[in-house]
């Protein structure tokens, strides 16, 4: 069996092979993909460069694969210009025998711009023919977590209303998609998160661990656009930002089940851990 995880220098894909290495996979059955393979060389693991845009650099990475992890590019633009078409159909010359694709929550219906990769992928993939397994992963609490100097400086603001963000630890997701590759997967779909919070909550859970009081301020898209800007953000990654955001207050990251905890078998953890750490 040889496991092939594409994003293995990135801090997600990292986390799935060491979660596959503690799972009892050999570190001779693991490969792992990437540009910066430098970033990877402490893994333990073979390590092979393949860019999404490179077709044939993909091939010879995907070789032998039987079970891949394919973790989404994180260029929005390109991804969405034919880098995932390229990393799908060298799976289906390798003959891979199962794929795990990092999804978004609600990927079918979901009516954000950055799902629109992610279900175009999906289609990708089932249009292939491939035996795939579509990871929907929640937002990671670190997207938050990371913000929490700010929230304490400023407070918590943003244009997400009372929208529910289904989110989850990087490292929970990451182990459920290595569980998903180890295991004979009993579903297709997988709707992954751990919490459901909104930013008021995260104002309260901001509160709580910290001991210093963070509000929540509601700002229409516009001003947070501004707001966005006046910190130094590009005009075009503020849209971004402001887009999810709207997204989020439109129900998009709504989540529900224990798909999250089934896989992982323990109970994740928990928004309030991740903000304390
Ligand atoms: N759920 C969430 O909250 C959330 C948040 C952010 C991102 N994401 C998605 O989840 C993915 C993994 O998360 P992460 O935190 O590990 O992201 P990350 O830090 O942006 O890492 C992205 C990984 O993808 C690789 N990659 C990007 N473009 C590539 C290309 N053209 N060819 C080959 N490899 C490419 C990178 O390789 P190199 O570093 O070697 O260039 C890196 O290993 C992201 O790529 C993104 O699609 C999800």
């Amino acid at each position: 069996m040889t496991y092939v995880v594409t994003g293995a220098t990135g801090p997600f894909g990292r986390l799935a092979v060491e979660s596959l290495l503690r799972r009892g996979v050999p570190a001779g059955e693991i490969r792992g993909i990437g540009r910066q393979i430098e970033k990877a060389a402490d893994l333990g693991v073979e390590i092979r460069r393949a860019d999404y845009e490179d077709g044939d650099a993909l091939r010879d990475a995907f070789a032998g694969a039987s079970r891949l992890l394919f973790v989404s590019g994180s260029e929005l633009g390109r991804r969405r210009q034919g880098q995932h078409a390229n990393v799908v159909a060298a799976a289906v010359e390798a003959g891979v025998e199962l794929v795990a694709y990092t999804s978004i929550l609600n990927a079918a219906t979901s009516t954000m711009d950055l799902a629109e990769d992610h279900r175009a992928t999906e289609k990708l993939l089932t249009d292939s023919g491939l035996r795939s397994v579509f990871l929907r992963n929640g937002f990671y609490y670190e997207v938050y977590a990371g913000q929490v100097p700010a929230y304490l400086e400023h407070g918590v603001a943003g244009a997400a209303g009372d929208g529910p963000i289904g989110a989850a630890a990087r490292a929970d997701l990451a182990d459920a998609a290595a569980a998903v590759l180890t295991q004979e997967p009993e579903k297709g779909v997988y709707e992954l998160a751990a919490e459901v919070f909104t930013l008021a909550t995260l104002a309260e859970a901001v509160t709580e661990v910290t001991g210093r009081p963070v509000g929540y301020t509601p700002l229409t898209g516009e001003q947070y656009r501004e707001v966005l800007k006046g910190a130094g953000l590009p005009d075009e990654v503020a849209g971004i930002v402001v887009g999810i955001d709207l997204g989020i207050a439109g129900g998009n990251l709504a989540a529900s089940g224990d798909d999250l905890a089934k896989l992982i078998g323990r109970p994740p953890v928990t928004l309030r851990e991740a903000l304390a750490q």
